[in-house]
């Protein structure tokens, strides 16, 4: 027995998920010599009638998706011989008791089964491994969306729940998996500079975008079930917001990080129904001009009925209920069809509490963290003017992180799958983070579907309805491009 050999089980093989993230991240893990030299990867769909034939829409598909500059014939060759594949129709207990078999004549060692299907196929594929004894001792992982609103989500967390134990549930964030969230955790707990200021005494606002150039990608149908509070806040959105917030963890390998992210997120001001207006901006963009393309409406995007009233532009001021953070507006906000792709947390801290240099400029310290792309951290201060008197000017201090570090950053789905297999649950999504974080976002999302005024235009290229902006004006703000 080997205790490092694993059998990565991929549901949902010949998928968009595999095809774009799940495959080429573990050619990337491969190629890094991450994996154990007998780990074996066993797709599993329904399309391909063979091994030959998977192999096949491999080469044709998931190849195309490995940067070129990580491309090495030798390495791939390696790499798809661990591929194995069965081919598996869902509703025939058979074909589970097949798939045990193949299983069973593989190395032992840990056993991953990765759910990239549809939430509706999570509780069944579930139940049939269970059925012939394939949960013990399995890892299990599931992709977002994991449901539609707190019922649906508690019923598949329920059903999952029987199956599989919570140590043995991985469940995706793929945000927690990019390098420049986990540094986010180091910038705050392995510096004594920030956390003493990082508190209500000396921030007066935080703000956190994820701002998209894309649309819906071809994924009309599903993206207007779904739109932008479910789709990257009820999850992305309130994961970084737990972590910027969060106490000091007492260790990062263990669940005191989950425990300190469900503090805030349970810590979180409930929306009441009839401020809903105030706290929340709701928007959809029209046709548009993004970097001289022009764009079509949402509404015009393949899958999406003309008179859609789903959002694609989120904007929330959200208010944390604890001593470290009372009184501190979050204003949270993502769209798609933006001026710009960028995440980015911006700390506003206080004015200086006397102005003995005269008067002070507009604007103060502010620390604007850049997740993606280009990950950079600028801290801006104060400067004297050359020259006679004391006026000030605001200068800043600037780190980009690929001056420090040359290597490649690992893509977020790399590490998670290799979070998966060697059993480290940190970045995975707690089932009570998940449930708190449904619980905030459901009476907007009641709000929102009772309510006869649909979401507000925006053109695409911009940042969004004037609400958003208004919305911050009433705290005497502004968002950091409108500076
Ligand atoms: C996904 C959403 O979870 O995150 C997509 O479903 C979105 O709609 C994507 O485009 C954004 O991820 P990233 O890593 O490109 O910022």
């Amino acid at each position: 027995q080997n205790d490092s050999s694993f059998t990565f089980v991929l549901f949902g093989g010949t998928g968009d998920l595999a095809m774009r993230k799940i495959l080429p991240a573990l050619y990337e893990a491969h190629k890094g010599g991450m994996l154990d030299e007998s780990g074996k990867i066993v797709a599993v769909a329904r399309v391909a009638h063979d091994k030959a034939e998977y192999l096949q829409w491999i080469e044709e598909h998931v190849r195309g998706h490995v940067p070129k500059s990580d491309f090495d014939e030798t390495v791939w060759q390696g790499f798809l011989s661990r591929i194995e594949y069965v081919q598996l129709d869902l509703s025939k207990q058979g074909d589970f008791v097949l798939l045990r078999d193949q299983l069973l004549a593989l190395p032992s060692g840990i056993r991953v089964f990765y759910l990239a299907t549809g939430p509706s196929l999570f509780v069944p594929i579930c139940r049939a491994l269970a059925d012939v004894g394939l949960n013990e001792g399995a890892r299990i992982v599931l992709e977002k969306p994991l449901g539609y609103d707190l019922a649906s989500s508690n019923a598949i967390n329920d059903a999952v729940g029987e199956i599989f134990a919570e140590e043995q549930i991985y469940r995706i964030d793929h945000y927690l998996g990019k390098e420049s969230v986990q540094n986010l955790l180091a910038l705050r707990f392995g510096n004594v500079l920030f956390e003493p200021l990082w508190r209500r005494e000396w921030v007066e606002s935080i703000q956190i975008t994820i701002a998209e150039e894309l649309g819906v990608e071809g994924r009309g149908d599903f993206y207007n079930q779904t739109g932008a509070l479910r789709d990257m806040v009820q999850n992305h959105l309130l994961q970084l917001l737990s972590i910027v917030a969060m106490e000091p963890p007492h260790a990062i390998e263990s669940d005191s990080v989950r425990d300190e992210k469900l503090r805030v997120l349970r810590s979180l001001k409930p929306v009441q129904r009839g401020d809903i207006s105030k706290v929340a901006v709701r928007g959809q963009y029209h046709a548009g001009v993004i970097r001289g393309t022009h764009v079509p409406a949402y509404a015009a995007e393949k899958g999406v009925p003309p008179d859609s009233s789903t959002e694609t532009f989120v904007a929330l001021k959200v208010e944390i209920e604890n001593w470290r953070w009372a009184g501190v507006p979050f204003f949270l906000r993502t769209g798609k069809r933006l001026a710009d792709r960028v995440a980015e947390i911006v700390v506003n801290f206080r004015q200086v509490p006397h102005p003995a240099l005269g008067n002070m400029p507009a604007g103060q310290n502010r620390l604007v963290i850049r997740l993606q792309p280009n990950e950079s951290i600028r801290l801006y201060c104060q400067a004297k003017q050359p020259g006679e008197g004391w006026d000030l000017a605001q200068v800043h201090l600037d780190l980009a992180f690929d001056q420090f570090f040359k290597e490649n950053r690992m893509e977020a789905y790399q590490r998670l799958l290799l979070d998966v297999i060697n059993g480290r649950l940190a970045l995975f999504v707690r089932r009570d983070e998940q449930e708190a974080a449904w619980r905030w976002v459901e009476p907007i999302l009641d709000e929102w579907a009772t309510q006869n005024k649909g979401p507000k235009p925006y053109a695409a290229g911009t940042w969004g309805p004037a609400a958003a902006s208004a919305m911050l004006a009433q705290h005497g703000t502004c968002w950091l491009e409108e500076e």
